[in-house]
């Protein structure tokens, strides 16, 4: 089985844990990038008028710098990203209609400030194909193992 690890990552948390998943898992990797890359201010949630905050109150898309390439390729999905107000960040939702994931299995993978996934499987699902199948998703601390990170692999 082919597989891919994708994630998003604002401030490199979870770009670690990504890494560290490919190696596990014996996958590629490919970062999702917005076009327009967020800066510190961008993420001041405090702030109402941060564009993090405009963007969810907006739902708004987010652009995405590149594609994958050959997604045919790949019969799992691993989509990683911080969790953003209990849930994925907008750019998820760009990215899961970009990328037509009919027929693969999808896991899910995030790091946060101390939210566990909560519902964020659900809310994502309007935006996956009805023939991809989400078979796992789990919060992971920043440090991460790559021991860990494959013993989670096992359980899909
Ligand atoms: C806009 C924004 C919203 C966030 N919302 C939450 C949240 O709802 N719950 C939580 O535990 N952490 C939240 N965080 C913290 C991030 O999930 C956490 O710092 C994450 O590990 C950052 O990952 P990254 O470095 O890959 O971007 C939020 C961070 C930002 C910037």
């Amino acid at each position: 089985m082919k597989s891919i690890v994708t994630y998003f990552s604002a401030s490199g948390v979870t770009r670690g844990v990504a890494e560290r998943l490919a190696k596990a898992a014996g996958a590629d990797l490919f970062e999702i990038v917005p076009e327009k890359p967020y800066t510190a201010a961008d993420l001041k949630w405090t702030n109402p008028l941060a564009r993090c905050n405009r963007e969810k109150i907006g739902k708004k898309d987010v652009p995405i710098a590149g594609k994958i390439e050959d997604l045919a390729a790949y019969d799992l999905v691993f989509i990683g990203f911080p969790i953003w107000y209990y849930g994925a960040p907008n750019v998820i939702q760009t990215f899961l209609k970009e990328n037509d994931l009919a027929g693969k299995k999808i896991a899910l993978f995030a790091t946060s400030g101390g939210s566990d996934m909560g519902k964020t499987a659900e809310k994502l699902a309007p935006y996956l194909s009805p023939e991809a199948e989400i078979i796992g998703g789990k919060l992971f601390a920043p440090t991460a193992s790559e021991e860990e990170l494959k013993q989670w692999v096992a359980t899909l």
